[in-house]
């Protein structure tokens, strides 16, 4: 979604901010804009639709000095993709300039209040209401900006986060937000601003991450001034970054989402690093332990995501359940939100956000701490929303995911929620102790199998070959591989636009049959578990009306192979992680199909990586 710059210092800004857009467009975007106070004073402000290389075309013979700015990648919600609706947006006067991120829910009161007292608007934002209103109440008040910014946003109803620039405090920015993600970089002398720390990582390593109802003040020669909307002075926590510039970068890899894929033995080995022991006889996760007897004593846990991340929740139901034999719900976060639903005091409620800033998994974990629930956040994002909104938690520690579809950060997710059934069965007593060993012992081993198996990439590269042309899919799974079906079909969509669906493979005969023939390829997880048999029926049903399948199955396999069309073998392992060794054949299936029809696999169509709107 949207993307936020800023810079204020020594150096031309000019640059900083451009690289600082690049480094941003994995969150989606479809215009680009930026403005600066030039050398000479002016507030120059050039934006385009498109790419952020668009905008630097566009920019490219005009004057671009400066070294105070602030620059914006937009995901159109409020007006159509174009130049005109495209941020920075000017006041009426074309003194300020503003940036924001997020939603203004009462754009349209306040817009005719503005245009009653005969303000003329230039686009169809909801966001060019702020810069307005803020240059209305600066003006009839006579109040400083700092000042006119809070007045605004006591005003405003809905989320965000802004960045605003005045031609007559050319030595100043100032940020504020609400729901929506900031984070100041503080350098040598200055200062950096950003949605995420992505473009801040290779200047400083110092941030400050904003909370709501925060505002930043960036003034040249002066330290970081923070205040609420009351203006109350807030001491700024300054933070050590972790991230470093060679996880943002390819590595030589054609696309992101290749190098997060083959990056998973060590992602996940950083994982689980310090939280199971060598010897594979324990595994401690800090959050659990800490709050040991409140999450212990909980009857019903309630997990809430959205996208992949649910269906990294849909495992964790399987695990806790077979495990520790707790109720687990599962819940789309923008549903549970709004839905009055019945959370009990006693109940745990897990929310799992790779960005940590999803709005609607925030707004659930928000809604269930209001009704006393003790909130565990598995996230991956150190210092998001979600991770300082939670009670307890535990990242997955797998580094920045920059191609959109996410694929580190769910084989990540499911192992802490490995992790995570297996610390509670332990506790519980609810596993034997030789269960529990061979289990863990077995989770130790994941990354190697995934070594294994991502040395079939060159066939699935192949595979892909004779599917580019299917215009639709269908995936299988059965117990604990539903939700890899599910995630298979998700990820196939979303980077190849190919239609797909996830089934729980017998609920094919309940309807969706009717659509195999022999141009439907069907992908069936079929690695041997207890339901393996019953797997293999379902199969044959396909077979029998000509379907083609593509199936996973385990090394050794004959049974499933003789049925199938085509079989890519994973590693046998215990049925818990069937799913993780799964979802990689077809993380790379999904991709290869997606290189082959020439799709923007990092950045696809209409998506955003860090969904910050409702
Ligand atoms: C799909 C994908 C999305 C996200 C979803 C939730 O590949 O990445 O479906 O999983 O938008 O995002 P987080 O996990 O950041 O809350």
């Amino acid at each position: 979604m949207c993307g936020i710059v800023g810079y204020l210092g020594a150096r031309q800004a000019y640059p900083i901010l451009i690289k600082g857009l690049h480094r941003l467009e994995y969150r989606g975007y479809d215009s680009a804009g930026i403005a600066l106070i030039s050398d000479g004073g002016i507030l120059n402000l050039y934006k385009s639709k498109g790419k952020v290389a668009d905008l630097e075309r566009f920019a490219e013979a005009k004057d671009t000095s400066g070294t105070v700015g602030i620059a914006h990648t937009r995901w159109a919600t409020h007006g159509e993709p174009n130049d005109l609706n495209a941020h920075p947006h000017y006041s009426q006067s074309r003194s300020l300039a503003l940036i924001h991120n997020g939603i203004i829910e009462n754009y349209a009161v306040l817009r005719l209040e503005l245009e009653s007292k005969g303000y003329t608007f230039r686009s169809n934002t909801d966001t060019e209401v702020i810069v307005y209103l803020v240059e209305y109440i600066r003006d009839t008040d006579g109040v400083d900006l700092c000042t006119a910014v809070q007045l605004a946003l006591q005003q405003v109803v809905g989320a965000y986060a802004i960045a605003i620039l005045s031609k007559d405090d050319p030595d100043c920015i100032i940020a504020a937000r609400k729901s929506s993600p900031l984070v100041v970089g503080i350098g040598e002398d200055e200062f950096f601003l950003a949605s995420d720390a992505t473009p801040i990582v290779e200047y400083t390593d110092r941030v400050v991450y904003l909370d709501d109802g925060e505002i930043a003040v960036l003034r040249r020669g002066e330290p970081l001034r923070v205040v609420d909307l009351h203006n109350a002075p807030v001491t700024p926590v300054v933070r050590r970054l972790a991230m470093n510039l060679s996880q943002l970068e390819k590595g030589g890899y054609p696309h992101f989402m290749l190098k997060e894929i083959y990056e998973q033995p060590q992602t996940l080995l950083n994982c689980i690093r310090g939280r199971i022991n060598i010897e594979g006889t324990s595994v401690v996760l800090s959050g659990i332990i800490d709050n040991r007897e409140r999450i212990l004593s909980a009857r019903r846990i309630i997990i809430v995501a959205c996208g992949t991340s649910w269906h990294a929740a849909l495992i964790g139901e399987h695990l806790i359940e077979d495990l520790c034999r707790i109720p687990v719900e599962v819940e789309y976060a923008s549903e549970f939100r709004y839905r009055n639903p019945v959370i009990l005091p006693d109940d745990i409620v897990i929310a799992i956000s790779q960005s940590g800033e999803t709005a609607d998994t925030l707004a659930a974990v928000e809604l269930a701490k209001s009704r006393g629930a003790f909130i565990y956040g598995i996230c991956n994002v150190v210092g998001s929303s979600i991770a300082r909104a939670t009670d307890s938690g535990s990242y997955i520690h797998v580094g920045p995911e920059i191609g959109v579809a996410s694929t580190k950060a769910f084989t990540g997710q499911v192992t802490v929620l490995s992790m995570l059934a297996l610390t509670l069965a332990h506790e519980k007593g609810t596993v034997t102790d030789e269960r529990f060993t061979a289990l863990v012992r077995e989770l130790q081993h994941i990354p190697d199998h995934i070594t294994q198996v991502l040395k079939q990439a060159p066939a699935i590269a192949d595979l892909a070959k004779t599917f580019t042309y299917a215009r639709n899919f269908i995936y299988l799974g059965r117990g604990y591989n539903y939700p890899a079906a599910l995630e298979g079909a998700l990820k196939l969509k979303e980077i190849s636009y190919i239609h797909a669906e996830g089934y729980p493979a017998a609920e094919m005969k309940h309807g969706p049959i009717a659509l195999i023939d022999a141009e439907m390829p069907v992908v069936a997880i079929a690695t041997t578990d207890s339901i393996y048999e019953k797997t293999i029926s379902n199969i044959q049903e396909i077979k029998a009306r000509q379907g083609k399948i593509i199936a996973i199955v385990t090394e050794g396999d004959t049974a499933v192979r003789s049925i199938a069309d085509h079989v890519i073998p994973v590693p046998r392992v215990a049925e818990p992680f069937a799913p993780i060794l799964a979802s990689i054949p077809l993380q790379l299936l999904a991709y290869y199909i997606a290189v082959h029809k020439g799709r923007d696999v990092d950045q696809p169509r209409n998506l955003a990586k860090s969904v910050t709107v409702e």
